[in-house]
């Protein structure tokens, strides 16, 4: 695999693909965090089948370096929170955790909307009595949208729901999750909006835009399903690639994204402290511009398939 070794910047600078902090605020991260859905049961419902696997895919993270932690307390509902808790609390300085709200999870295992200011409001004290926190740092509302992918409509009243639980000390800063470029813009006339989470990778880029345009505001994007999610990405492009350079190809995949723009951070998720090794090293896979081209043909190639 290939280091980078770009000039004026220490190895340790550049571990983890670089530092990144979110617009308006004092929180640093390094680009390269963990995602933790994958902590909870099969189906994200109950706990895991190693919940000491799971502690020490943590810890492990935070050791190398990590300090953006993603979660939510609908996962489990509320194990990923309490395995966070349980494998990091007194969190260390700078370790910043992002949650998000939008859903519940009945007993029959459904993902139901939960966007009522009472929900809401709700939603934020699960959080902060099971990741043992007075304030979260930051909290993205997700909105449920059309299977993976968010739908129009005004998002005014939860943004704004958001925006009085920040005022009252128990929310930091706010994101937004599975939303439209128009509910972006609208939920920037209510409040400043740190980072927007979606469903982006090599294969699904309906964000392009979106992310240019963030990028341009200082504006975070975190992909969700960075590898594929659910069903992770295969692509005989992908592979001839990692196989050249002697990685990996979910390395390949993150690296991708790691130089598709420098407002994006990563959260790929894992329960494997294996797994978890090989993502954090795609941070020193440096892609030349052929290289990147080749990969960005994987998107148009999954196009032509679908339609
Ligand atoms: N806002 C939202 O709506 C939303 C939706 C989904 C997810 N998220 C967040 O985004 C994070 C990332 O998404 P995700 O975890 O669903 O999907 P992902 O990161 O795209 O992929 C996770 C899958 O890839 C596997 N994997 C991870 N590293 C691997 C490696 N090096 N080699 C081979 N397989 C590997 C994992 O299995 P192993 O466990 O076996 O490694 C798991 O099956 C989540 O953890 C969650 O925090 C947010």
């Amino acid at each position: 695999m290939s280091r980078r070794t770009t000039t004026g910047n220490t190895m340790s600078e550049d571990a983890l693909g670089g530092r990144f902090t979110f617009p308006g605020t004092s929180l640093t991260v390094r680009r390269i965090g963990y995602g933790s859905m994958q902590l909870a049961g099969p189906g994200v419902w109950g706990p895991p089948k190693d919940p000491d696997g799971a502690v020490a895919v943590l810890r492990e993270a935070v050791a190398a370096g990590v300090n953006h932690i993603d979660t939510s307390d609908f996962y489990g509902p509320h194990v990923t929170n309490q395995i966070i808790r349980q494998a990091l609390h007194p969190y260390p300085a700078g370790l910043v955790i992002v949650t998000k709200l939008g859903s519940r999870r009945p007993p029959d295992r459904s993902w139901q909307r939960a966007i009522s200011p009472q929900e809401l409001t709700a939603g934020v004290h699960d959080n902060l009595r099971n990741l043992g926190l007075d304030a979260l740092d930051v909290v993205n509302y997700r909105t449920m949208g059309s299977g993976h992918g968010p739908e129009e409509g005004s998002i005014a009243e939860q943004v704004t729901a958001l925006a009085g639980l920040r005022r009252q000390g128990l929310i930091r800063h706010i994101g937004l999750s599975n939303v439209t470029a128009a509910q972006v813009a609208e939920a920037q006339t209510i409040t400043e909006v740190v980072c927007v989470q979606n469903y982006y990778n090599l294969a699904q880029r309906s964000d392009d835009a979106l992310i240019d345009d963030l990028a341009r505001q200082g504006i975070a994007y975190v992909p969700f399903f960075p590898l594929g999610g659910f069903t992770p990405l295969q692509s005989a492009t992908l592979s001839a690639v990692a196989e050249r350079l002697g990685a990996k190809p979910m390395q390949v995949a993150l690296a991708w994204l790691l130089h598709r723009s420098p407002n994006l951070l990563l959260i790929p998720g894992t329960s494997s402290v294996a797994h978890l090794r090989e993502n954090l090293a795609a941070g020193q896979l440096v892609l030349s511009p052929q290289t990147l081209a080749e990969l960005d043909g994987i998107a148009a190639a999954a196009a032509v398939v679908k339609h």
